[in-house]
């Protein structure tokens, strides 16, 4: 039982410090250009989780940054957590970052 509290708390910890990566990795690089608005307007180019994705990637290597793919998954995985809501495949949706953003 105490070795299940300890993988659990070990992979609630492994996730927050991705999503904060993902925040970071925005803020640094991303944020120059546009801010939330640019997610929230009523015609966007990220549709779903495979779109948003592609986007990350899109940006991430016009500004020529060289991210890692975990690193750009975890861009579009804070961007989906804040902005977007889209169901990602194989992803625990975790609920800190909404209560974050609130
Ligand atoms: C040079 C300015 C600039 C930078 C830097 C930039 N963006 Fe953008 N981004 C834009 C503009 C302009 C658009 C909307 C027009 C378009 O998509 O062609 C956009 C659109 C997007 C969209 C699509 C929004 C939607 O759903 O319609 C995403 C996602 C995005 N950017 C993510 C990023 C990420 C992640 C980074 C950092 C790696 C980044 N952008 C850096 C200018 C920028």
């Amino acid at each position: 039982m105490r070795r299940i509290l300890l993988l659990c708390f070990l992979l609630s910890m492994q996730t927050i410090a991705r999503a904060d990566r993902g925040e970071l990795l925005y803020e640094t690089h991303c944020h120059a250009c546009h801010g939330p608005e640019m997610h929230q307007r009523s015609r966007r180019i990220a549709t779903d989780w495979v779109t948003l994705q592609a986007q990350v990637r899109r940006w991430e290597s016009n500004a020529d940054l060289q991210w890692s793919q975990e690193e750009i998954t975890d861009v579009a995985h804070y961007l989906n957590e804040r902005y977007y809501g889209f169901s990602e495949p194989g992803h625990r949706q975790s609920d800190h970052a909404q209560s974050k953003s609130q």
